[in-house]
């Protein structure tokens, strides 16, 4: 009897350590991780991860020494979350790290933001929303260095969703912004502001 190919947890995470060897470009590596982010969950991760629970929190999958972006250590989180308050906006980057955010059952929004520069060079540039994203079950998507987003659970559903960092963003400089005058401030934290 053929047994059904099955992608495993183990073999997802050899997957993503072989995009690190392949591609030292943050965009690539980005790109080819979201995509191996949704095989996985078409093969019921991470549910089915031996590190998953059952109560609301934040799970660490995977944590490795020797690949990331752009220095060692990317890290593999998994949350489930009951519904969330409508919060505040809280928009940040992640440094010199890029992000990968899906969303396994439930839902997220994803909002971008950018400085937009006006002509006359007096001014101080603007912040604005670049754009809002739904994300639903089986949606990943990424954010490269240096880009800003915020992130807002589902007011109404529990939701299963997954985070890869390209380094352990508790050892990284990045920025916090104001969402109204746009103002910034350095902060080195993988959980605050959400997340
Ligand atoms: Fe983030």
């Amino acid at each position: 009897m053929t047994q059904t190919a099955v992608y495993t947890e183990q073999q997802f995470i050899a997957d993503l350590r072989e995009v690190f060897a392949t591609h030292r470009d943050s965009v690539q590596q980005a790109h080819n991780i979201a995509k191996l982010m949704r095989r996985a969950f078409d093969n019921g991760w991470p549910e089915n991860s031996e590190k998953f629970g059952d109560g609301n929190g934040t799970y660490e999958i995977y944590r490795d020494a020797e690949y990331g972006h752009p220095g060692p250590g990317f890290v593999v989180l998994a949350y489930r979350q009951g519904p969330q308050e409508l919060k505040r906006p809280a928009p940040h980057d992640h440094g010199v790290c890029w992000v990968a955010y899906g969303v396994k059952s439930g839902g997220n929004t994803q909002t971008r933001y950018a400085y937009r520069h006006d002509s006359a060079d007096a001014e101080m540039p603007a912040f604005e929303v670049v754009e809002v994203m739904e994300q639903g079950a089986g949606d990943v998507h990424y954010i490269l260095p240096g880009e800003i987003h915020s992130v807002q659970g589902s007011p109404s559903d529990e939701t299963i969703y997954c985070r890869i960092t390209s380094m352990d963003l508790d050892k990284v400089q990045r920025h916090r912004y104001d969402v109204e005058s746009g103002r910034s401030a350095i902060f080195s934290s993988a959980m605050t502001p959400d997340p």
